[in-house]
């Protein structure tokens, strides 16, 4: 009987992630066997675990905080929106024995205000809070899917600069000092990109930025995106939106890429929201 094709997730740490249970969900609806595990592997650690995962047989990885610069310094070949990015958030073992390292971050993001918040970019005004790994998935892909107007707002100002340098982008791209967002006007979307609620911080903003026809975007789920979709709320956005439907749309690109089959993201995302008693 042939060995049941291997997959995990690198973070650290990593023992919260749902990767393993998505991946479950979609082998079920598509009558695969497979076995997805998370693997903890601290900075120093990740290169040798990850080489030591593919030199096993391993048929595929994703990479979360904070291996995704690693990763992408790992692999041998880059998809072209990789190399844009310089991190990778999947690596992928190609027949030839080389490895794939590919980014669907910013990808996911858009799939999941198209589908979970019917949103979409083309000729709206975006304020992107952050400038960091996860900002600049973000900025990227609004970028291509045709917002008019960028608005990077970032605590420390000369890394949002840096940031609107690599996107190369100035008649779209503007940077504001974090001081500049209570009179910055208002905004069609207010995108989360920073680690704020991750680590516990407060995030001071000023209802000023939106209208009630704003919607609102964390990048991160969970109880990471509960202070800023609570701030959404209590401003009167029309939307407020965590980013679970984003790492659900990650994972089913993921899924796709490694399988060749299209998992139904929207009854996983159900499950993840609405478990079945
Ligand atoms: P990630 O890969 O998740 O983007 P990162 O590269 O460390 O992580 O970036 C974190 C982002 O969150 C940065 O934009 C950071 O601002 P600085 O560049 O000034 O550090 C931002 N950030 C973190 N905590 C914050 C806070 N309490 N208020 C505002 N911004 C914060």
């Amino acid at each position: 009987m042939p060995a049941v094709p291997r997959y995990a997730v690198f973070g650290h740490p990593i023992a919260h992630s749902l990767s393993p249970r998505l991946h479950a969900l979609f082998a079920a609806q598509t009558g695969l066997a497979l076995a997805y595990v998370t693997l903890d592997a601290t900075p120093a650690a990740f290169a040798s675990a990850a080489r030591e995962f593919f030199a096993g047989g391993a048929s595929g990885a994703n990479v979360t905080l904070p291996h995704k610069s690693a990763a992408f310094a790992l692999a041998d070949v880059h998809t072209s929106t990789a190399r844009r990015l310089g991190v990778a958030n999947v690596l992928t073992p190609l027949p030839d024995g080389r490895l794939e390292a590919d980014s669907n971050d910013g990808a996911g993001m858009l799939a999941d205000l198209a589908s979970g918040c019917g949103f979409d970019p083309r000729g709206h005004g975006v304020m992107l809070l952050g400038a960091g790994g996860a900002a600049r998935a973000a900025a990227f892909a609004l970028l291509d899917a045709g917002v008019s107007r960028l608005t990077i707002a970032n605590r420390t100002p000369a890394r949002a600069e840096r940031l609107a340098e690599l996107l190369d982008a100035p008649p779209r791209v503007q940077v504001l000092a974090w001081e500049q967002l209570a009179t910055a006007g208002v905004f069609d979307l207010v995108i989360n990109a920073t680690s704020a609620g991750v680590q516990h911080a407060e995030l001071a903003l000023p209802a000023s930025l939106v209208t009630p026809h704003t919607f609102a975007y964390d990048l991160s789920y969970g109880p990471a995106a509960q202070p800023f979709v609570a701030w959404a709320r209590a401003a009167g956005c029309r939307v407020a939106s965590d980013g679970l439907g984003m790492l659900v749309a990650t994972a089913a690109a993921s899924f796709l890429r490694w399988h060749g089959v299209q998992p139904d993201a929207g009854a996983a995302l159900q499950t993840l929201r609405d478990p079945p008693a």
